[in-house]
């Protein structure tokens, strides 16, 4: 294990209810900018639930934040917020619409002389940011208590991510009850993202990182588990063990003082920057291409999750693969397809256009080792035709 220092600053209330709890969060009286997507929380309750928890707080809405939140549509409510000047911000849904409040939070406090996109990329210093508290409303990203944030351009077919401590939001909300309204498009895409930001920080190579990478194997055992079950309509503690576990997979802990890698989420947003799709069919697609071309160097932590996540048995080589093969019967299980030409998508000129993306984007020197290559990108997205 090597070095690490650790904070995560962000208080959980958790469970049915708790959105009661932002009266407690937010001081009467305070002027809160309340931002949302397409209008989901309107028909689940949960935005009756959050006016009702608010009713003393003075409040400024902005809506349709999309999936894969746009910089022009953020800039809009950036200058609402300018304009009201919030003493918080409490962004209601999934991860697009608390990247996006992130995105707001530091530019309304950026001096209106700077060019926020600068944000994006970490290409400007911030000194500040509205605080932010999130209600989430589909597990996935974890986003509801990281310190990253990912915003798209569409118009230059950029998708690309900020982290900052600043941006951690102070408090969130994760009241499963809500998910009862997702989609099963949702659901599928909720809980092959939380699987696939475990994979990142645990399919690399044995650094003795034990309590992580049992926690590893505990979140994607987990979602092995409860994410068909939630497809079928599966009960209460099924929402709850799942919500939990995507937060986790992404809270910080899984992976610290190891190796990480993430290949697989950088060709993935290019692919929607591309193409549009969802965050989690992008990796649904990258992901068993991205671990069979690195066969050999991952062959050693495949072959535990093999035994330990799958209950596989066998030796070396073979037993990675079957562990591949199990990951992709659950993506398809799950509803997300493994290969790009489910989505009409031609391998070839994916891999070119995401190769060249990866340069334009300085992406060049991908995965654990450094060694991943635009080429090698390449080469992942064409075997995922
Ligand atoms: O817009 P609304 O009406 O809220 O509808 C949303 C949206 O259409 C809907 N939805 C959310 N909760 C619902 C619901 N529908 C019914 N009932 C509910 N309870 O679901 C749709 C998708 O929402 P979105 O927020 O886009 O999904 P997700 O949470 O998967 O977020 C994806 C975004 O997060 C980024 C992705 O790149 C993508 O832009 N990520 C952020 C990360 C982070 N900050 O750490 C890490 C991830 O790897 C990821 O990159
Ligand atoms: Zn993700």
């Amino acid at each position: 294990m090597t070095p690490f220092t650790f904070h995560n600053p962000t208080r959980l209330h958790f469970g049915a209810g708790q959105i009661a709890r932002l009266t407690d969060e937010i001081p009467a009286g305070s002027r809160v900018l309340l931002v949302y997507g397409g209008g989901s929380i309107k028909k689940n309750g949960v935005y009756d639930q959050i006016r009702t928890a608010l009713e003393q707080a003075e409040i400024t809405e902005f809506s349709g934040i999309e999936p894969n939140p746009e910089f022009d549509t953020l800039m809009k409510a950036v200058t609402v917020g300018r304009e009201f000047k919030p003493d918080w911000i409490i962004a209601a849904g999934g991860g697009s619409v608390s990247d996006g409040a992130k995105f707001i939070a530091a530019a309304i406090a950026l001096d209106p002389a700077l060019d926020p996109w600068l944000i994006v990329g970490n290409r400007i210093k911030l000194e500040s940011a509205v605080p932010l508290g999130v209600v989430l409303t589909l597990p996935a990203t974890g986003s509801e208590s990281n310190l990253a944030s990912v915003v798209t351009r569409s118009a230059t077919q950029d998708k690309l991510s900020f982290k900052n401590p600043l941006v951690f939001p102070r408090f969130a909300v994760l009241d499963p009850t809500v998910m009862a309204s997702l989609p099963p498009r949702q659901l599928g895409n909720g809980v092959v993202d939380a699987f696939v930001h475990t994979t990142e920080q645990y399919l690399t190579y044995p650094a003795e990182a034990r309590i992580q990478d049992r926690l590893a194997e505990g979140i994607l055992t987990t979602l092995a588990e409860l994410g068909p079950e939630l497809l079928d309509g599966v009960h209460e503690e099924a929402r709850a063990n799942v919500m939990w576990g995507a937060n986790q997979a992404l809270f910080g802990l899984v992976g610290v003082g190891q190796p990480q890698d993430w290949a697989t989420h950088a060709i993935g947003h290019e692919l929607t920057a591309i193409y549009g799709l969802d965050h989690a069919q992008t990796l649904a697609v990258t992901l068993p291409s991205l671990l069979r071309h690195c066969l050999a160097e991952k062959e050693d932590k495949l072959v535990q999750y093999a035994r330990r996540v799958w209950g596989l048995n066998g030796e070396g080589r073979e037993l990675a693969l079957a562990a591949i093969a199990s990951t992709v019967a659950f993506f398809e299980r799950m509803g997300v397809p493994v290969r790009l030409s489910a989505h009409g998508i031609d391998p070839q000129e994916a891999a070119k256009k995401v190769e060249e993306q990866l340069i334009r984007h300085g992406r060049t020197a991908l995965g654990e080792h450094g060694r991943l290559t635009p080429a090698d990108c390449a080469a992942i997205v064409a075997a995922a035709g």
